[in-house]
């Protein structure tokens, strides 16, 4: 079991005796995708620190705040004893209630995720540098499964000087495709192989890549007779903007999907190189 602290002045007095730090920030309900962070983090510092914190900043009034999984106990032991937890309350980050002072994600955080989630990744932005500010860390790592979350971390931490490192973890999937995400657990067995479309989708793009418009084609094939989903989005964009790619672009995209299965909204997204 991992140990934890749950203030910022203990964590600090904790920090000093930890060298260089690897940081992985988590909303807790941690699964094998989040276990390969950590095992990544493991390869890049002298010590590991694994943030739990359900950050109320990044979800909107109409979003699943109240039942996100929370489950520090069990988190704790599916991680190594010398992992050092930060699991502080939302008293102990945000003491007058919501934060006024918030980084602005920009225009790409308007886009996307952020079109159907508004605010999300101002919040997630402001809570991310929070920690970054608490943890001191010279790594931080991320999973590739949030991209847009991996591309505006990584425009912060340039925009703003910060000194450290960001590394990306490929996603995990289950054995016939789906990513790894807490949410999945609320998905019903009907749902559960409805989302299956997803990754069957990306899958699609990947394999029909002569051009952004026959990738484009083949995942829509899928999405378009797909059962039981209720499509957000699904787009090629440039990983260096993320905007969308012009018809002519060559080289590598990202394919980017998000849909809804009954309450469950899920996200996936896979490399394309087109031409
Ligand atoms: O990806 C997540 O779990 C969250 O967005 C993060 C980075 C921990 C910030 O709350």
């Amino acid at each position: 079991m991992a140990r934890v602290a749950r203030t910022v002045s203990e964590f600090r007095r904790a920090r000093r005796e930890l060298g260089t730090v690897a940081f992985v920030p988590t909303m807790g309900a941690l699964h094998e995708g989040h276990i390969a962070l950590v095992n990544r983090a493991a390869l890049l510092a002298e010590s590991v620190v694994v943030s739990i914190f359900v950050n109320p900043l990044q979800f909107g009034e109409k979003e699943d705040l109240g039942r996100y999984p929370r489950d520090l106990e069990g988190d704790l032991n599916k991680l190594p004893e010398k992992v050092l937890v930060f699991a502080p309350d939302a008293e102990e980050l945000y003491p007058e209630g919501d934060s006024e002072t918030r980084i602005s994600a920009g225009a790409a955080g308007e886009t996307f995720e952020g079109a159907s989630r508004p605010g999300h990744f101002d919040g997630m932005l402001t809570v991310v540098a929070k920690l970054f500010n608490i943890v001191e860390p010279q790594f931080a790592v991320f999973g590739q499964k949030d991209a847009q979350q991996v591309f505006l971390v990584r425009r912060m931490v340039r925009d703003l000087n910060f000194d450290l490192e960001i590394d990306v973890v490929e996603t995990v999937r289950e054995p016939d495709g789906l990513a790894l995400s807490s949410r999945n657990r609320f998905l019903s067995g009907a749902e559960r192989s409805d989302s299956l479309a997803l990754s069957r989708a990306l899958r699609a793009a990947q394999s029909a890549a002569t051009s952004r418009n026959s990738a484009m084609d083949a995942a829509r094939g899928i999405l378009d007779s797909a059962r039981g989903i209720d499509l957000d989005y699904f787009e090629l964009v440039d990983p260096k903007s993320f905007r969308p790619i012009a018809s002519g672009f060559k080289g590598e995209a990202t394919a980017i999907v998000a849909a809804k299965l009954g309450s469950t909204r899920l996200i996936d997204n896979a490399p394309v190189v087109i031409g």
